[in-house]
């Protein structure tokens, strides 16, 4: 028992430091995502409702495309451990259409912050004979454009 206790306590340091030095994702910044699509996240508040900027790289009409606002939540429950879940959605200032986006933020075994989600985008459609194409959906992935460090 004598033996054991230092080892116990450099255990147990150790698996502390470890969780004092795990490096959380944090959704605020400027992202980019593999279409080349930017997005900057502004402010986020206690609850965890975030707003900012979104610039498509790419659009599903012939309009000039145009900066949009997004809106979003982050999940604040008490597993979240620094990967949080979240959603948001971004209202096209340039088109009829809206798209949800939901995902997680990681941090990857480099210590890199990549956000992985999943997107409906709907757009709208004359009529009601024509809301089964109205959905796109797809994955986009994001990593940080510039270090908020
Ligand atoms: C529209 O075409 O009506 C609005 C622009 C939609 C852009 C989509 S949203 C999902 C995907 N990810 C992006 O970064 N851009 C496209």
């Amino acid at each position: 028992m004598v033996q054991a206790t230092p080892f116990l306590l450099v255990l147990f340091l150790a698996l502390g430091a470890h969780g004092l030095s795990q490096k959380k994702c944090s959704l605020t910044g400027t992202w980019v995502n593999d279409l080349g699509s930017n997005m900057t996240i502004t402010t986020m508040n206690g609850n965890g409702d975030f707003n900012g900027f979104y610039h498509t790289a790419v659009t599903a009409t012939s309009n000039e495309i145009k900066l949009s606002p997004l809106q979003g939540s982050r999940q604040k429950g008490p597993n979240q451990k620094g990967q949080p879940t979240f959603g948001f959605t971004v209202n096209w200032s340039f088109s009829d259409s809206i798209t949800v986006f939901t995902g997680q933020c990681f941090v990857d075994d480099y210590g890199k912050e990549v956000l992985k989600t999943m997107w409906l985008l709907r757009s709208r459609v004359e009529n009601i004979k024509n809301d089964w194409k109205a959905t796109r959906v797809g994955t986009n992935v994001f990593t940080r454009l510039q270090s908020q460090e």
